[in-house]
């Protein structure tokens, strides 16, 4: 009896260490990427890797302002949208207030391989050093039960051509010229709602799940040939996709998240973006949650 006691307060006292070494470690992460500007890249490093960088869905909300940092780091933009007129305004003020080149392709990501000879014919001759797929959309924009949303045949598709094709597509268009010149960044952009499945948004969690899972294999496939492949899965980010809710500690601008996320590059193959939604994650996993790979 006594002996079971003490091998059941062994395992405890292990557990409490696995656990305690655990949160140390994700805090002591967390300090190096987002709180020691020193350990930071910067833009020579980022422009190394080619002149142009590719935005999917560039146009609003989190791609915007990716386009918009990337930019401000001196690189070249390929804006890709489905919206001409706003491809066009966005474009303008990439280049009125940062003084880059810029490209625009109008492409509807819900539809299939068809679409992708157009982006491909866009890109060529351009040396493109960071890759974002970042374009997304949920099924609907009030929870529901997956199939009981209106025309729930073309919305399905839809969602799994906009979230998972083009992400495997544009990687496929792009990898190779970045395999050949041995640099190249792909950054794709999943959710937190990727680590369990989400009743009421069934499709887009699994989206994003599949998102992940090939960016974590890719990326270990192509790292030996000096492409940089990072998962980024933010929490709530204010833009039209999440209802633009009202910003602070929590919930962040596009802008301010953004800014915080392209910082990380070279620093974090996984990551939620930025140090307040890190904390957010790092508490859900303090409290047994399903598992993150935040300490990736
Ligand atoms: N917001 C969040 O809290 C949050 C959290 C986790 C992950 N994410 C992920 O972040 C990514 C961006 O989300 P967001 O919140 O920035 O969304 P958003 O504000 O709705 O912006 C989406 C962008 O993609 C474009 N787009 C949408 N559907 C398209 C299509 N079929 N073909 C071509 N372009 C299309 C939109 O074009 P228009 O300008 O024409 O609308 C817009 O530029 C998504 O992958 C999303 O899953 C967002
Ligand atoms: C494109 O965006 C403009 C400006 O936001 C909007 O007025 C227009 O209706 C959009 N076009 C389409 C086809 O959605």
């Amino acid at each position: 009896m006594v002996a079971c006691w003490d091998a059941l307060g062994v395992l405890g006292a292990l557990t409490a260490a696995w656990l305690m070494l655990r949160a140390v470690w994700s805090a002591g992460r967390a300090v190096y990427v987002f709180l020691l500007p020193s350990v930071r890249r910067g833009a020579p490093w980022l422009r190394a890797h080619g002149a142009w960088a590719v935005v999917t869905g560039a146009t609003d909300g989190i791609g915007k302002a990716y386009a918009h940092e990337l930019a401000r780091r001196g690189l070249n933009i390929v804006l890709i949208s489905r919206n001409l007129s706003k491809l066009e305004r966005e474009a303008k003020e990439i280049e009125r207030l940062h003084g880059t080149l810029t490209r625009i392709i109008q492409v509807d990501f819900t539809g299939g391989l068809e679409i992708y000879g157009a982006v491909e014919e866009g890109l060529k001759g351009l040396e493109i050093g960071v890759l974002v797929n970042n374009v997304g959309m949920s099924v609907s924009v009030v929870l529901q039960k997956t199939f009981e949303v209106e025309n729930p045949a073309k919305r399905l598709s839809d969602i799994v051509n906009c979230n998972m094709l083009s992400v495997v597509q544009m990687t496929r268009i792009i990898l190779p010229q970045m395999v050949s010149r041995r640099r190249g960044i792909i950054i794709n952009v999943s959710s937190v709602a990727e680590n369990h499945p989400h009743p009421l948004l069934a499709a887009y969690a699994a989206t994003k799940a599949f998102v992940r899972s090939f960016s974590l294999a890719v990326a270990t496939e192509y790292s030996s040939e000096g492409v940089t492949v990072q998962t980024v899965s933010p929490f709530v980010v204010s833009t039209k996709m999440s209802g633009h809710p009202k910003t602070g500690l929590l919930v962040k601008t596009p802008e301010d998240w953004a800014s915080e996320a392209v910082d990380t590059l070279g620093l974090s193959s996984h990551t939620s973006g930025c140090l307040s939604h890190a904390v957010q994650e790092g508490a859900l996993d303090a409290a047994a949650l399903p598992p993150t790979s935040f300490l990736s």
